[in-house]
């Protein structure tokens, strides 16, 4: 008996799969499917599947081609599969020739020709490319520029900032298409839109979309306040639009997985979050202004931790500030949370350094995550006898912005209007507490 096995995500099952399977039947007597997980995916860089695994699984099973279907949900998996269920020959399509050779030394390789014209990604396409606008020309939109590559079903259409010669600047290094040179020509020409301007000019920025009916992507802080946080949402939910703040470590695999691990009860009941973000600037915007220091700059990584671990029904803030010396600017911060049976502490520094880390305590153990924590890859959970101690490892691709962009994409693609990943009340929740630290700090010199 000749065993086949073949991998693939088979999203929208089209007939360059069906054909594909059915050559690989036919070189043996019996065929196995594995089909990838949304995680295996994801950290291929293959954001966006469109359809559900149990779904996809679905359609290899009613191809009527599979005798097994089985599951891809990790890298180097073949090889153990291969030796598992004494597979002879690996097939899969010409669209990865050579790159499956290592696994001549288990079985038979064969590359199929892949069939022309057809493929998820197309199919995925022609329901619809979501258009995307540009608002900034900074450093974090060149990021999420080539981000987005990795995220299928959006395309950047135009950009837009205030100075048009650095817009247009911006589209000729990035290789994109349009600079336009006021904010409604972007607004009528996009469905959706990724804010990425100075934190002052985001509320001004997302209302007026929000008004057209574009879905916002907006960078963090959205606002720097609870009362214009809470305006927006409120708008995005009468006008049926996606807003979601773009907070990359909310949508990460890691984070997520580490925040289900801590509030699973294995570590107990948690009774306290610090967690610490620095970033050393000398010069620019973060030293500037009215908006300017470490906590608007940097606190909402933190306080994400703090809300997704222990909430959002915080019942005091007492925040303690440095400022740089000769100036007003607030260069490291420490927000304290009371809540009713817990604390958490977020630290952030524009002006000092220390370790990035995040530890969340509980009664039977702690989670701790190394720095830098908000690109989670990996925690462990500990405890006093350390033979109980975990660890856990991920993939946090790129510059995790195609993270929360995939999630974005999805909303708008799914017409839901919240994330249960960032809830619209954690982000009003951290809006109020970025408020009321910056204004009732107590300043040392
Ligand atoms: N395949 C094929 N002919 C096509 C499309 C896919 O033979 N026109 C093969 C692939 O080479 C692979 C298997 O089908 O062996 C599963 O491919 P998968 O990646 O799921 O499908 P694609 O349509 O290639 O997906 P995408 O566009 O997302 O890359």
């Amino acid at each position: 008996m000749t065993t086949v096995i073949t991998y693939g995500t088979f999203d929208l099952f089209h007939e360059g799969h069906r054909r594909l399977l059915e050559r690989a039947k036919a070189l043996g007597d019996r065929l196995i499917v594995a089909v990838t997980t949304e995680n295996f995916d994801d950290a291929r860089g293959k954001l966006n599947v469109m359809q559900p695994l149990m779904e996809r699984i679905q359609n290899v099973r009613s191809s009527g081609l599979a005798d097994e279907v089985i599951i891809e949900e990790y890298e180097g998996q073949k090889v153990n599969d291969i030796q598992k269920y004494r597979v002879d020959i690996f097939a899969i399509g010409s669209d990865w020739v050579s790159k499956f050779d290592y696994l001549n030394d288990y079985c038979k390789v064969v590359y199929l020709e892949r069939t022309k014209g057809v493929s998820s990604t197309q199919l995925r396409n022609e329901s619809g490319v979501i258009k995307l606008g540009v608002v900034g020309s900074g450093r974090i939109a060149a990021r999420f520029v080539a981000e987005a590559r990795f995220v299928s079903g959006v395309s950047i259409e135009a950009v837009y900032s205030r100075r048009f010669e650095s817009t247009q600047a911006f589209v000729q290094r990035l290789e994109l298409e349009t600079a336009v040179t006021t904010y409604e020509e972007l607004l009528s020409n996009v469905q959706a839109i990724y804010i990425a301007s100075p934190h002052t000019t985001h509320f001004d920025y997302a209302k007026r979309a929000i008004e057209a009916g574009v879905h916002v992507l907006c960078e963090k802080p959205m606002t720097l306040t609870k009362a214009e946080t809470e305006e927006l949402f409120s708008l995005a939910k009468a006008r049926g639009v996606v807003l979601l703040e773009a907070v990359k470590t909310a949508f990460s695999p890691g984070f997520q997985r580490m925040v289900a691990v801590a509030r699973m009860g294995f570590i107990g009941r948690i009774r306290s979050v610090d967690a610490t973000f620095t970033k050393l600037v000398n010069v620019g915007r973060e030293l500037e202004g009215l908006d300017g220091g470490s906590i608007s700059e940097l606190a909402t990584y933190p306080l994400l931790a703090a809300v997704k671990l222990v909430g959002t029904d915080y019942s005091r803030i007492c925040t303690h500030s440095l400022k740089r010396e000769g100036d007003e600017v607030e260069i490291f911060s420490r927000i304290d949370l009371s809540y009713l049976h817990s604390v958490a502490s977020a630290r952030t520094g524009i002006g000092v350094k220390a370790e990035g880390e995040l530890i969340v305590a509980g009664e039977k153990g702690y989670v701790y995550v190394p720095a830098p924590w908000w690109l989670t890859e990996y925690f462990e959970t500990r405890f006093e006898d350390s033979r109980q101690n975990k660890r856990y490892y991920y993939k946090f691709d790129g510059d995790g912005l195609r993270y929360e962009l995939a999630e974005f994409v999805w909303m708008i693609r799914n017409g839901v209007l919240e994330s249960f990943k960032l809830r619209p009340e954690e982000s009003i929740a951290i809006a109020g507490i970025i408020e009321t630290a910056r204004a009732n700090s107590e300043y040392f010199g």
